[in-house]
């Protein structure tokens, strides 16, 4: 076994990988060798392709704003609330992710968000959802998208808390694959002698994992005509909203985004634009000053559609584009590895390379998208750090004025 791994991996310059080959018992042995064998060789050698890719040709999304909602806010939800109730449109929470900017090993939603009583992210996020279904007057289905690193605690948590109230035959948890990390230089990292540095390979691909695990196809026979897909961490936003879904379904477009506006040309958010005149997301470092600051005629940012990450896709057209090979994006990150002397080490600053395909280039791949505008105060409250900007403090403060008791 010793010499054929030892060949893939020369062949790749990562022979290192066995150095500690010899201390190894016959178990870790095997789990090296299969993680050997599932590496994608050809994302590796994109650590150091990404920095040559060049945008196309940027260009303003039309996106339906608060003021063009409101008239039609009683159309929208009439056909929204038809679509919950007919069974045609399912949530997909994206929970796999590490939360490594909150700093805390558990999965993120069970994060406890509370003051004077317990409230975890994940109990919000199901109390958002029971207001749909108060409106709407059914269940909608709930496809959870966990990691290697996470399923196992994130299943536990919800049986421990009898599903936060929500019927558990509607929900089902679905696990999301592991890519290895390298270092700036491409070298695989460990973070043990028998195993590589493995991390989630991004919320891209929720749907092919969704597909993998058998749940595309029950959705589909169910009736489910649209996913509403979501980050776990904004604990104020709508999902399965009847007016979002509405909207979307009137416009003809194949996905929806929810987008709060920009307040300000310097803002840190990624915007919602055409590009090569596809829908995708320009981030604020790629803004020029002039794009930055562009203003319509009623003097309003031109560029100020910020992404939420909550998404409508249609279901035949994931199907239509279930084969499309995603961008791999290669984000700079702290990664806990082995140093020289095989002792683990856990950096204060980005030390490698993680590899992860993006939702928003699944919005490009469906070809067209409706952003939809929401209020900031009322449905955005992304948990990212533990203070500053977009933290616990931040949306402990929003959930108090939408009068959520903590
Ligand atoms: P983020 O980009 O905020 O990443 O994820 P993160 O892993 O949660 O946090 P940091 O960057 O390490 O601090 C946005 C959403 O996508 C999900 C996350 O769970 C979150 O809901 N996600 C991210 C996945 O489901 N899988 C991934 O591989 C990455």
């Amino acid at each position: 076994m010793y010499e054929q791994l030892y060949e893939t991996l020369k062949a790749h310059g990562q022979e290192h990988v066995l150095r500690w080959w010899q201390e190894l018992s016959d178990a870790g042995r095997g789990r090296l060798a299969r993680q050997i064998a599932q590496i994608d060789w050809d994302m590796l050698g994109q650590v150091h392709a990404q920095a040559q890719t060049a945008r196309g040709e940027i260009a303003p999304i039309d996106a339906l704003s608060l003021e063009e909602i409101a008239p039609r806010r009683e159309e929208f939800f009439a056909s929204g609330r038809g679509a919950v109730r007919a069974g045609k449109v399912a949530c997909v929470l994206l929970a796999g992710g590490q939360g490594t900017r909150l700093g805390s090993d558990a999965p993120k939603g069970t994060f406890d968000i509370g003051v004077t009583r317990h409230l975890y992210i994940f109990e919000q996020l199901i109390c958002n959802l029971q207001d749909v279904v108060r409106q709407c007057g059914a269940y909608v289905p709930l496809y959870i998208m966990t990691s290697e690193a996470n399923d196992a605690a994130t299943r536990a948590f919800f049986a421990e808390h009898a599903f936060f109230g929500y019927p558990q035959e509607e929900v089902a948890f679905f696990c999301q694959e592991m890519a290895p990390a390298v270092s700036p230089e491409g070298k695989l990292l460990l973070s043990a002698k028998d195993s590589l540095a493995l991390s989630p390979n991004g919320n891209g691909g929720w749907y092919s994992s969704l597909v993998r695990a058998g749940l595309a196809k029950r959705a589909q026979a169910r009736g489910v005509e649209w996913f509403n897909v979501f980050a776990v961490d904004n604990v104020l936003q709508r999902m399965a909203d009847p007016v979002f879904v509405g909207a979307t379904i009137a416009s003809g477009r194949t996905t929806g985004a929810k987008f709060v506006r920009k307040a300000y040309p310097e803002e840190r958010v990624g915007v919602l634009c055409l590009e090569d005149g596809r829908p995708n997301v320009i981030e604020y470092y790629e803004l020029d000053e002039r794009m930055a600051n562009l203003r319509d005629g009623a003097g309003r940012l031109v560029y100020a559609c910020g992404v939420t990450l909550n998404y409508l896709f249609r279901a035949d057209v994931l199907r239509a584009i279930a084969h499309a090979r995603l961008p791999v994006h290669v984000v700079h990150k702290k990664v806990p590895c082995l140093d020289e002397n095989g002792v683990l080490v856990d950096p204060d600053t980005e030390n490698g390379c993680k590899f992860e395909t993006l939702i928003l280039d699944m919005v490009r791949c469906a070809g067209s998208c409706l952003p939809f505008e929401v209020e900031r105060e009322r449905e955005f409250a992304p948990i990212k750090n533990r203070t500053g900007k977009d933290s616990v403090e931040t949306a402990r403060a929003l959930l108090g004025q939408n009068g959520v008791k903590l």
